[in-house]
């Protein structure tokens, strides 16, 4: 595909909101916004690859999202058990075209069989280099900063490091995005003006783009629109 943008984010970051509404507009349960949420999260990835993007982050289950109903929180786990089993499948044939995909935030809590897949997809993608997909399950901007900070503190009890060498590089490497750029462009759709905890450190001097479209309906479209945005956005990065 010839090059479509003139200034292409390295990084893009997708907060996939909006699946309930959709749903509700339609008379549906919130769980069918879901399946039609993880279709267009599929899609999306494959265009991001097409484009050109390195990296693209989907905010897909928050620390916080436990609190939703039972029923919720277990359609949206058995969804996310389909696509990796379609994902693993996929690595263990050697089919997958390029897709390096790691999994954002804490294990615990999880359901077994999923930590299992997720280590297994993240291994046989390892050595890809198309495209990075990071999918954020279980994930939270403060748990992830909290995580990074135990394990500095336990590198300084065990004398491996000294209270003077904590930088922010030392933080940004303790962070579940280790070795990956920040965010150049986060994205929220469904005309909420918030991060929710999405990528707190990463997002330090990212371009936010919010748009109405509901995410079941986000299309390549809405990207290309997103994406133009940040090409006219001037980034200083604190400078003039
Ligand atoms: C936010 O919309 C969406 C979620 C909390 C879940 C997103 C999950 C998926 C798209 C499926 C995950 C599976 C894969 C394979 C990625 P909302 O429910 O908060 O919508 P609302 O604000 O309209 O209620």
């Amino acid at each position: 595909m010839e090059k479509k943008f003139e200034n292409l984010p390295t990084h893009i970051a997708i907060i996939m909101d909006g699946n309930g509404r959709w749903a509700k507009e339609r008379g549906l349960k919130r769980t069918e916004g879901h399946k039609v949420g993880a279709e267009v999260f599929r899609n999306i990835c494959q265009y991001c690859a097409e484009i050109g993007v390195k990296h693209v982050t989907f905010y897909a289950f928050s620390t916080e999202n436990w609190k939703r109903s039972k029923l919720e929180v277990t359609a949206i786990m058995n969804l996310f058990r389909r696509y990796l089993e379609e994902m693993q499948e996929r690595y263990l044939e050697n089919e997958e075209a390029g897709y390096r995909i790691r999994f954002l935030g804490s294990r615990e809590g999880m359901p077994k069989d999923l930590l299992k897949m997720m280590d297994t997809v993240e291994r046989k993608s390892a050595d890809k280099t198309r495209i990075n997909i990071n999918l954020a399950v279980n994930y939270g901007g403060r748990d992830e900063i909290v995580h990074s900070v135990r394990g500095i503190a336990e590198k300084v009890k065990a004398g491996l490091v000294s209270v003077d060498d904590i930088d922010e590089n030392m933080i940004s490497q303790g962070l579940f995005t280790a070795g990956q750029p920040d965010p150049d462009l986060i994205i929220r759709p469904s005309g909420e003006y918030r991060l929710s905890n999405y990528l707190l450190w990463q997002s330090a001097y990212a371009e936010l783009y919010i748009d109405d479209v509901l995410w079941p309906d986000y299309t390549p479209a809405d990207l290309d629109r997103a994406i133009e945005e940040y090409g006219r956005r001037n980034r200083r990065f604190g400078g003039v």
